[in-house]
């Protein structure tokens, strides 16, 4: 399917979305999300996908929601659109692991995008920011609950209240991002983390990540028997059986993801 906002590939069993609108700065526009939940549908459905990656340019991941579509909006239109719920949350119900491979800009609503998949690669150019205070308003998709629980309270108050910019050192020294790679590198390396994801049982990936997202969402005894659940009902999978069979025949597994 051709969309007019986003470019969409595969590789192996990776699915990866490229955010497309250069001129903009990837600005994340109502049609851009539109198209970007209809690729993740499309990708969810696919089993030969195993994770998702989604990416921008090297100047930007995302500059933010766009600002000239919005400008002008009453309250009554936010709120009976439900901005900015629609499509943008398709990336938080996502059941396939999605990295965020940032590189330039991510910015208010772009950071918020990033936070939303699993985890983020950041390239060395990479720069995150809540700026919407200097807009007048605040971030909307998240920003003020997620900043702070990847960095904490003092570091999310500075940057939402100040809106300054945070390079790709200071996010990983917090937490914001897993690793730093070079910028020329980042597609390829982030390819080579889906693809080392993308071998291992697809359904274990996604009870990994359903686990791991409940410590955010429960409390820790909660937390701790919903995982304890999950890994007791790994072993009525096939996968279990030849991972564990072939660590003890000292050979490579060979999922199945059954
Ligand atoms: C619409 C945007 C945009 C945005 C950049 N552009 N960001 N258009 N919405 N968020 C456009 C510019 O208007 C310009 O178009 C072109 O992209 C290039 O941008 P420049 O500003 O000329 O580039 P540069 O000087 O390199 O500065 C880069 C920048 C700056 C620092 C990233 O563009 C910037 O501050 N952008 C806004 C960042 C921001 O405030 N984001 C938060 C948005 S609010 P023209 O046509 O002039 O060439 C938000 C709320 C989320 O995200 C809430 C939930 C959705």
């Amino acid at each position: 399917m051709a969309y007019e906002n986003i470019l969409v590939e595969t590789n192996g069993k990776v699915g990866i979305v490229t955010l497309n609108r250069p001129k903009a700065l990837n600005a994340l526009s109502a049609g851009l999300v539109r198209d970007l939940g209809a690729a993740l549908d499309a990708f969810e459905a696919d089993v030969n996908v195993h994770v998702i990656v989604l990416t921008g340019s090297d100047k930007a991941f995302a500059a933010g929601a766009d600002i000239k579509e919005m400008a002008e909006k009453s309250y009554m239109d936010a709120y009976l659109e439900d901005f900015i719920t629609k499509g943008w949350e398709r990336v938080t119900t996502c059941r396939k692991p999605i990295i965020a491979a940032v590189a330039g800009f991510a910015l208010g609503g772009g950071c918020e995008m990033a936070m939303m998949c699993d985890f983020i690669i950041a390239a060395q150019n990479a720069k995150f920011g809540q700026p919407e205070i200097n807009l007048g308003t605040l971030p909307g998709a998240g920003g003020t609950q997620r900043l702070t629980r990847f960095v904490g309270k003092s570091k999310a108050m500075d940057m939402c209240l100040t809106g300054r910019m945070m390079d790709a050192d200071e996010a990983w020294k917090c937490g914001l991002v897993s690793r730093i790679v070079p910028v020329d590198d980042l597609k390829d390396e982030v390819l080579k983390i889906a693809e080392a994801i993308a071998d291992k049982s697809l359904p274990i990936t996604m009870m990994v990540k359903e686990a791991v997202n409940a410590a955010y969402e429960t409390t820790l005894a909660q937390g701790v028997r919903f995982e304890r659940r999950l890994f007791q009902a790994s072993f009525a999978t096939d996968d279990q059986k030849e991972g564990m069979n072939a660590f003890i025949e000292k050979r490579q597994p060979s999922f199945t993801d059954r």
